[in-house]
């Protein structure tokens, strides 16, 4: 029999506890063995966890019980578990977190610490999708040319809602909240973290790469107004929070951010609260990985298979690397970034406005692709909103700043990036 521990009983920990009871036959004939929960850890033991599990107050009470095979860590935060986990570690226990915040900066060290303990997280990354396995594992033989993903839930919901129904941003945030899909902070959804913590995980198994959150371009859908999207549809994109993995010949590219994708691809049907993930093989060609990121159910089908891969001995590399890669792939720097972008600013309704403007775009190299004016009814000015071909993020940047200096634009440049 194998004993586990739960620390942070939450919802996640109860499903845990409850799908072990509910397909004990078939996880018990997939792992060899019977596998228990045998106690959980919870900050708060006054309140009811709806599963019949020894509880307690203090991690130690599992890290430190010689019984104790599998420490399973769903407590969230950061340095807190990193403490316990390696404590577990150094203790020779197994250990299952879905935790992507602890992962996104200390995978590294973690891996270490662990050698050939094994330290398992298919839940921390888009919750149901096996897509830890799959590219640990079943992608294996191939360089990896890129990965694209709508790997955060609340965000997906979100957007459908504001492009479908014409859902106002605040009113929509609150229902995800509602329906228990964002964070506790949902700032962390909408600004795009979440996803980057995702990103930076599949990034270490597919490069590699060992860059932290402050290392990327990350952005979320905050700016996003309706006009963006009125825009999006007669122009045939779908908006869509991605995180964005790309090897291109001087590095990788790792972004998180806003980005239009044509209607026609198939990450652009992925609506609602899913998350889906493309991943392209050099020798398999295009991948796609499709179910829910979030739920406590979800979330539990993945810790529990890592859980049985534990039990049945599988040892697969933590990242995925049993030596390093002789000519290791770099971070490419933000600025280096190149894609299409969108523009969408408020100009005077006045001659030779539009001239400054692709003027002010043309000293900076860069070219137009589309363009549109929309003219508000009795107001002296238009919004004018842009494509550009392809150009390096330092030149967009360049020129909105360029651009907001003239007399002629008003306020903020709105700014998204467009994959093709
Ligand atoms: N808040 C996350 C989401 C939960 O909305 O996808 C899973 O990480």
């Amino acid at each position: 029999m194998i004993k586990i521990g739960i620390l942070g009983v939450g919802t996640v920990g109860a499903s845990v506890a409850s799908i072990l009871e509910t397909n004990v036959d078939i996880i018990e004939a997939r792992a060899g063995k019977k596998i228990v929960v045998k106690s959980g850890v919870v900050k708060n033991l006054s309140k009811d966890r709806g599963v019949d599990i020894k509880l307690s107050d203090n991690p130690l009470d599992i890290i430190d019980d010689p019984e104790i095979d599998i420490v399973v860590e769903l407590m969230g935060g950061v340095e807190e578990p990193y403490k316990l986990v390696k404590q577990a570690l150094e203790n020779g226990k197994a250990v299952v977190t879905a935790n992507k915040a602890l992962l996104a900066y200390h995978r590294y060290e973690l891996q270490q610490i662990a050698g050939d303990i094994p330290l398992m997280y298919e839940a921390s990354t888009a919750g149901g999708i096996p897509i830890i396995g799959a590219l640990r594992n079943g992608l294996s033989a191939n360089h990896i040319e890129s990965i694209q993903g709508i790997m955060n839930g609340t965000t997906n919901y979100m957007l459908t809602k504001m492009i479908n129904d014409g859902a106002k941003y605040d009113e929509i945030l609150k229902e995800a909240q509602d329906l228990g899909y964002a964070e506790a902070d949902p700032t962390f959804d909408v600004g795009g973290f979440d996803a980057s913590h995702k990103l930076l995980i599949l990034a270490s198994i597919a490069y590699g790469i060992d860059a932290k959150p402050e290392d990327i371009l990350i952005e979320g859908i905050e700016n996003i107004t309706q006009t963006d999207v009125t825009f999006a549809k007669e122009f045939g994109y779908e908006i869509k929070l991605l995180g964005i993995a790309k090897k291109v010949e001087a590095g990788v590219e790792l972004r998180v951010h806003a980005t239009m994708i044509p209607q026609n691809s198939m990450i652009a049907k992925v609506d609602g609260v899913m998350n889906a993930v493309s991943v392209v093989g050099d020798m398999v060609g295009e991948t796609m990985y499709y179910g829910a990121g979030a739920g406590g159910d979800a979330t539990a089908s993945a810790v529990i298979a890592d859980i049985i891969d534990i039990v049945r001995g599988n040892q697969a590399p933590m990242l995925g690397y049993k030596r390093g890669l002789e000519d290791g792939l770099q971070l490419l720097p933000i600025e280096d970034i190149v894609t299409n972008y969108y523009l969408r600013m408020e100009v005077d309704d006045k001659s030779g406005v539009l001239a400054k403007i692709t003027t002010t775009l043309g000293e900076f190299d860069i070219s137009i692709e589309s363009m549109l004016q929309k003219a508000h009814r009795n107001e002296s000015s238009v919004k004018l909103l842009f494509t550009t071909h392809k150009c390096r993020e330092a030149k967009i940047q360049e020129a909105i700043s360029k651009l907001k200096e003239l007399s002629c634009v008003h306020g903020d440049i709105a700014m998204m990036r467009i994959e093709k």
